[in-house]
């Protein structure tokens, strides 16, 4: 059985006192959940905040980023040393506005994955297709190319894969959850090639407009082991929410 995995991406949102007030309005609530794993992924400036906030709860804290270099001149960067060190226990690799806005290729998600290992850091990898793209009935092409390289010497420890059309992103249009789990069974085949039976223990988690009214549906599919949620897990209220999926059912 997989543990069900539920992560924040709050992107480029919150000061510290505002994530304080997210806090003081979500952790009481949850903190005695048993049976999900919570992950907050708030921006660098916050990191400290969450880390101290959830202390003595089992929700994890997790960044949005991070360069590949141990330390070094990389004006602006942050190293995973530095992540586990604020109390980061996973960090997101690969989303897709990174890949876009800031040139990250396979080859430097690759790269980040395997320094985030190194350093004990659980990884949460986004891979997925944009609209073009599946339009063209290139979705799984893209897939398999973002997997192989992104994963080339990566363990399965840890190890999250995000499925995140870009099209889903941020735009209020939810995959159907005939269309993830489509994704989702093709994506656990591929990591039954580089993973064997160790794929059947990953998680494969869903993300692009996850709310409180289909997280239901989407969690409800086999292969959908979570959801990566980034507008709706701003309020605590809503987040609460699908952090709470199975007891709204
Ligand atoms: P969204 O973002 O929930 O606002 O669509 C998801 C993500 O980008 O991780």
């Amino acid at each position: 059985m997989r543990r069900p995995f539920i992560a924040a991406n709050w992107k480029m949102h919150k000061t510290i006192s505002e994530t304080r007030e997210f806090l003081s309005g979500f952790v009481p609530e949850v903190k005695d959940l048993s049976d999900v794993d919570i992950v907050i992924a708030p921006p660098f400036t916050s990191l400290a905040a969450v880390a101290e906030d959830v202390k003595g709860t089992d929700i994890m804290v997790a960044a949005q980023n991070m360069f590949y270099e141990e330390k070094g001149a990389y004006t602006g960067e942050i190293s995973p040393l530095m992540l586990v060190d604020i109390g980061c226990r996973y960090v997101i690799i690969g989303h897709s506005e990174r890949r876009q806005h800031f040139l990250e290729t396979d080859d430097i998600v690759n790269k980040k994955i395997n320094a985030a290992q190194k350093a004990g850091l659980g990884v949460i990898m986004c891979v997925g297709e944009s609209l073009g793209e599946r339009e063209a009935g290139g979705t799984f092409d893209v897939l398999l190319r973002e997997i192989a390289k992104g994963l080339d010497g990566v363990s399965p420890l840890d190890l999250v894969v995000a499925y995140e059309p870009i099209w889903a992103i941020g735009t209020g249009r939810t995959a159907t959850p005939e269309q993830a789990q489509e994704v989702h069974a093709y994506l656990r085949e591929r990591l039954r090639v580089l993973y064997g039976n160790k794929a059947d223990e990953l998680c494969i988690i869903y993300g692009g407009s996850v709310t409180p009214d289909n997280v239901d549906s989407l969690m409800a599919c086999k292969d959908v082991d979570g959801a990566l949620v980034g507008g709706a897990s701003l309020k605590a209220e809503s987040f609460r929410r699908i952090v709470k999926f199975r007891k709204e059912q």
